[in-house]
């Protein structure tokens, strides 16, 4: 489902935009560093392995995922991304997912967008709890779920397939009632 009215980030330099197939490459260019995807369950040998992404991203279907563009401003080049998948429009659920080109880690830019797009998808969509699920070891996505408000459930054990093996994954989430970090 395409996001026509993003969130205003309010980070200096940072801009968000629905994500277009023109990012396709620009994204498949950090997504294939082993410091990016090897604490993921990213399993992505070529560029064209995201279009079925894309594909959701442009269905109208109530449970399509949606995915936004993170951009540096100066650069105009692709900083980022985050989005939900495993949307429930029963339940009034979501996973939500992010990532970053290494350019940009360490300056607090997921955990904060992380808090902002998870407060917009309260109002916009009506979620009533958005849930993350962070590979055991990948401590930089635990510490951005903890300080944007989500709180550690538990261990999902052999929750999904990590490159052929089953992983182990930490279970976090915030709720709409409980939105204010
Ligand atoms: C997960 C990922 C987005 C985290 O990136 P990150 O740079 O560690 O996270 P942030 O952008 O929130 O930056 C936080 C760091 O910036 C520092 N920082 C600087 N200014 C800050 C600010 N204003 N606010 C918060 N943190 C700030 C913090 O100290 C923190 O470092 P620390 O965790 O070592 O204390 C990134 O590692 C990544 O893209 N990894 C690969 C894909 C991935 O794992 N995705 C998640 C799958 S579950």
């Amino acid at each position: 489902m395409r996001i026509e009215s993003p969130p205003d980030c309010g980070i200096p330099g940072i801009g968000l935009r629905q994500i277009e197939r023109s990012d396709r490459q620009a994204w498949f260019d950090y997504l294939r560093l082993p410091e990016v995807y090897e604490r993921t369950s990213w399993n992505v040998q070529l560029s064209g392995d995201l279009d079925s992404l894309f594909d959701g991203f442009e269905s109208i279907a109530p449970t399509s995922p949606r995915r936004l563009a993170v951009v540096d401003l100066a650069s105009g080049r692709l900083a980022g991304t985050i989005g939900f998948h495993t949307v429930s429009d029963i339940n009034r659920t979501a996973e939500i997912a992010y990532d970053l080109a290494p350019s940009h880690w360490g300056r607090g830019v997921a955990s904060r967008l992380c808090d902002l797009v998870t407060r917009w998808s309260f109002d916009t969509y009506g979620f009533v709890r958005v849930q993350g699920t962070v590979l055991i070891g990948n401590d930089r996505s635990d510490r951005v779920l903890l300080r944007s408000g989500y709180q550690h459930e538990g261990l999902l054990r052999s929750f999904r397939m990590v490159r052929g093996r089953p992983g182990d994954f930490n279970m976090y989430s915030r709720l709409s009632t409980t939105s204010e970090v």
